[in-house]
């Protein structure tokens, strides 16, 4: 297909309008297939990154252990929350988890002692390949997810979790489910509020 080929323009254009975080309530607990998994991380794969040094590291948290793992966000809300914060309705949410989400799959940033790049770009660069996954979701009309960055992702005992060295960060989940219908409704503000000319 020719990438002038005004088709593939208003598509493109499409996919990008459409794209959307869509959550766990609408989850119906059905599994996604594990074709739909590989394709989105080959995706993300694809992802630009400075000097091809690939700081992106994918966990892909399914079946029995997406249990453990959201027993274990639990055990951490109850560990790391001061008594006055504490709040049974977002614990039992995350626990409720369990008949919602397919899969998780763990974003960590992977830099090298002698990593040339500096840090903010692979921060940067593992950005793109998050956002390579959530368009490429525009592909499966049931599967949906969104970038959470809670869960435990600060936590020094979910790096203990994932198994994860002193050069890995976590950056968070991409979360994953099966829906009946995607929500495409977008109120997004108009460009022209964030963009100036010199
Ligand atoms: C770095 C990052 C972290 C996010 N973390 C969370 C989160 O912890 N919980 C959540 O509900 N949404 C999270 N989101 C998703 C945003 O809430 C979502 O993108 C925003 O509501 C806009 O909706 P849209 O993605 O449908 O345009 C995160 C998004 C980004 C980019």
């Amino acid at each position: 297909m020719s990438i002038q080929s005004s088709n593939l323009v208003n598509a493109i254009n499409e996919i990008i309008k459409n794209r959307r975080s869509i959550f766990p309530k609408e989850y119906t607990g059905k599994k996604l297939e594990s074709s739909i998994i590989d394709a989105l991380l080959q995706n993300a794969n694809c992802a630009p990154n400075h000097k091809s040094n690939y700081p992106w590291r994918f966990i892909v948290i399914e079946g029995d252990k997406l249990n453990t793992w959201l027993d274990e966000c639990a055990e951490i809300y109850l560990e790391e929350t001061p008594s006055e914060k504490f709040n049974q309705e977002k614990l039992n949410k995350t626990l409720g988890y369990k008949q919602k989400i397919s899969h998780a799959i763990a974003i960590v940033m992977h830099r090298e002692e002698n990593d040339k790049t500096i840090l903010t770009e692979d921060i940067c660069a593992v950005a793109c390949a998050v956002q390579n996954i959530y368009l490429s979701l525009s592909a499966y009309p049931n599967a949906a997810g969104y970038w959470s960055t809670g869960l435990g992702t600060y936590s020094q005992r979910m790096r203990d979790f994932l198994y994860l060295d002193e050069n890995d960060t976590l950056l968070g989940y991409f979360i994953l489910g099966h829906v009946e219908q995607k929500r495409l409704e977008a109120n997004k503000r108009d460009f022209h509020n964030f963009v100036r000319y010199l």
